[in-house]
């Protein structure tokens, strides 16, 4: 077929494009030129004007082990033709206890006990809400204060944006959950450094200023991502997140790390907290579990943790959480969970993040330092990011338009604050690299 023959619009009339109110888009723009994608296969995706498009963001950080899997397809299509729907309310089915003992493999020593949730931002809030549960169940009802990060991005619910620090997502939505910020990381000192900065550790010493101003007494927890993603790929600087477990072990808070992009491969380990060398109280898991396949996302819960709330639960039929989704572990999404860990350990995709991708990325990525408007540039495991030099009063058009002339190009790359962020499958191929970083080149320059 040749080019003309294909709809850019793939048939959908204005009505239907205006009825959908899309998420996280300037729907104003999309709608008078909007990016369909009709397809997907491997590290490709394939647009409705025809064109095929390499995935440099994994879908939306989900989708590493590539698209159209056909182990993932039909482990998905067995289940439906076999247990479509289970009640997650005192019922169960066998994949949703199987996932959580595979889960349980890939997370710290210890973090065994999971709890399902269908998203990310629904993990973060039960994670939250777990955190205060578990103090009042241990007598101490006054800890319930959170604290976050500014730059952080815990999803969209209100517990979430709440310990969020992107102030755009904030600003809306009126009052929320008592919460403070941790400074961001990003230091002055610390641009175009490779991988993780040496220097920043004492950033986690703000920490200690919170517990000076609040009483340890009144805090909950602390969450981070050991590595900001969404903000704009943020690595940690070398003994920061030491540094936070040592202030919460200290202080008797617990730790969160919100691992719903750095879980299951992304940093090139089973999670930022073995890529860090750290280990939280609970972690928030989502994406990457299922490749993207099936909506579903998880807690893994330090055992103890779990274990508190069986003995202090009342009777044996007594709920010890008052707490769960109509799609907590929905057998479709156990069984794409269960087939993509499978794939990640089968074919050594961690490993080939952590060994092959990692390393051509960060070479091929700073090669960009000089380029006009870039400012910064990170890079860990199979992510990375380009800070751009704002347009006056306009912060976020470069990165907009950059993004766009990438389109064209035939590389799908996500734009968001000041950043280009890219998280590349984890079968990417050096050329596949190089292409990318020609095209954001070319990008660039234009
Ligand atoms: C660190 C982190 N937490 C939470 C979320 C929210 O996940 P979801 O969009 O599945 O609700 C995201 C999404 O990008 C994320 O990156």
């Amino acid at each position: 077929m040749n080019q003309a023959e294909f709809d850019p619009r793939a048939g959908l009339t204005q009505a239907q494009l205006d009825a959908y109110w899309m998420p996280f888009t300037g729907n104003r723009q999309f709608k008078k030129d909007p990016r369909i994608m009709v397809r997907a296969e491997g590290k490709y995706y394939f647009s409705a004007d025809g064109r095929r498009i390499f995935d440099g963001l994994s879908g939306l950080w989900t989708s590493g082990a590539g698209h159209a899997r056909v182990q993932i397809i039909e482990a998905v299509n067995r289940q439906l033709s076999t247990l479509d729907y289970a009640p997650s309310f005192q019922f169960g089915h066998p994949g949703a206890f199987q996932l959580a003992e595979r889960i349980g493999s890939f997370m710290p020593e210890g973090l065994d006990r999971v709890f399902f949730t269908g998203s990310g931002s629904e993990s973060v809030d039960t994670a939250l809400k777990i955190a205060r549960a578990w103090w009042r169940q241990r007598g101490m009802a006054h800890k319930t204060r959170l604290i976050g990060r500014v730059k952080g991005y815990h999803g969209v619910n209100f517990g979430g944006i709440s310990v969020g620090g992107l102030a755009p997502n904030r600003g809306l939505y009126g009052g929320l959950l008592e919460a403070d910020h941790l400074r961001h990381t990003g230091l002055p000192e610390n641009t175009f450094v490779r991988g993780q900065p040496e220097y920043g550790a004492h950033l986690a010493d703000e920490l200690e200023q919170l517990v000076q101003l609040h009483d340890a007494a009144t805090i909950a927890a602390v969450i981070v991502e050991p590595m900001a993603g969404s903000g704009g790929v943020w690595p940690p600087p070398a003994g920061y997140l030491q540094r936070l477990r040592e202030l919460c072990s200290k202080h008797d808070i617990l730790l969160i790390f919100d691992e719903v992009i750095t879980g299951f491969g992304r940093v090139g380990a089973n999670t930022g907290a073995a890529a860090f060398g750290v280990t939280p109280d609970l972690i928030t898991l989502a994406k990457q579990l299922t490749n993207g396949v099936i909506p579903m996302g998880a807690v893994a819960a330090r055992r103890d943790i779990y274990d508190t709330f069986m003995e202090r639960g009342g009777p044996e039929y007594a709920l010890e959480l008052p707490h769960g989704y109509t799609y907590s572990a929905h057998p479709a999404a156990c069984a794409a969970g269960l087939a993509t860990l499978d794939l990640l350990e089968s074919e050594g995709l961690i490993e080939r993040v952590r060994s092959t991708v990692a390393p051509l990325l960060e070479e091929a990525v700073h090669s960009l330092r000089g380029q006009a408007m870039v400012s910064d540039i990170r890079n860990f495991g199979a992510a990375a990011a380009l800070t751009l030099e704002a347009v006056p009063g306009e912060p976020l058009r470069r990165p907009f338009e950059v993004a766009m002339r990438m389109w064209d190009k035939g590389y799908y790359v996500r734009y968001g604050g000041d950043t280009i962020q890219l998280g590349l499958p984890f079968t990417t191929e050096a050329e596949e690299i190089d292409g990318l970083v020609d095209a954001l080149a070319g990008s660039l320059a234009a």
